[in-house]
């Protein structure tokens, strides 16, 4: 915890929990939860939304998140949520480009950076993912993607939205496969994501964003990660669904 940019450790609960599960989590979190300076985000699904609004509402650096969201005003998406909705029910910052809406739902990059400026423009924060698969790294091109990613993602923001932006690099190798990417992998591709925004931001923004990792993190190896100098927090997945572990992450015992 070196530098001065915000730590956030932001909890990707996915498709899981009921309302009643999603409640009780959130509960549970909000009971071992000490007040600290790491900013703490519920990523929880749609339906939940506003309960855990509601509940976790003023509690010390606690902060609601949404996992997706449309990129259009309103109209006739059936089955689409839009950003005005989400700011409507409290949320703060929504996850976007996440590898699995890439995959499954085809999401391209022109299609996450219009996400982006949906979300700004509803006042939130985005949480952008970018991250490569095991065989672009076997290839050794996986600098060169990420980048690719981060400019078609971001480079269109001015300087002034780009400042609100967090990143989270998650290698879909890593996720949800129990193998994380190695301190070192991760500190270099930090850096190297903090390098391409310097060019397209300038080196004094580049420096204040936050750069969260995410795959596989559990406490166990979270403190190693985030510890790095260019890991600013993470983005975890399958350890945010048990709150002992969750808060074990964002504490770093
Ligand atoms: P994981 O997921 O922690 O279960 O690997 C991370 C993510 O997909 O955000």
């Amino acid at each position: 915890m070196e530098n001065k940019r915000t730590r956030i450790v932001a909890g990707n609960w996915k498709m899981n929990t009921t309302y009643e599960e999603g409640k009780d989590l959130a509960q549970a979190v909000m009971d071992r939860l000490q007040p600290s300076q790491v900013k703490v985000v519920l990523a929880a699904p749609y339906t939940h939304l506003r309960i855990i609004h509601n509940m976790i509402h003023g509690v010390n650096n606690l902060f609601l998140g949404a996992q997706n969201c449309h990129e259009s005003d309103s109209g006739a998406f059936t089955g689409e949520i839009s950003a005005a909705m989400l700011q409507s029910t409290g949320v703060q910052y929504v996850i976007l480009g996440h590898s699995e809406r890439l995959e499954y739902f085809h999401e391209s990059d022109e299609l996450v950076a219009a996400k982006i400026d949906q979300v700004l423009r509803h006042g939130m924060i985005p949480i952008f993912c970018c991250g490569e698969k095991l065989e672009v790294r076997e290839k050794e091109e996986h600098l060169q993607l990420v980048a690719s990613q981060v400019t078609n993602g971001l480079s269109h923001l001015s300087q002034e939205d780009f400042s609100k932006i967090v990143v989270a690099y998650e290698p879909v190798w890593a996720i949800g496969t129990g193998k994380n990417a190695s301190p070192k992998q991760a500190q270099d591709m930090h850096a190297h994501i903090r390098k391409t925004l310097a060019g397209h931001f300038g080196n004094d923004l580049a420096q204040k964003t936050s750069i969260l990792y995410g795959g596989s993190v559990k406490s166990s190896n979270a403190g190693e990660l985030f510890s790095q100098p260019d890991v600013d927090g993470g983005l975890v997945g399958g350890a945010s669904l048990n709150a002992e572990e969750f808060v074990k992450i964002v504490t770093g015992d």
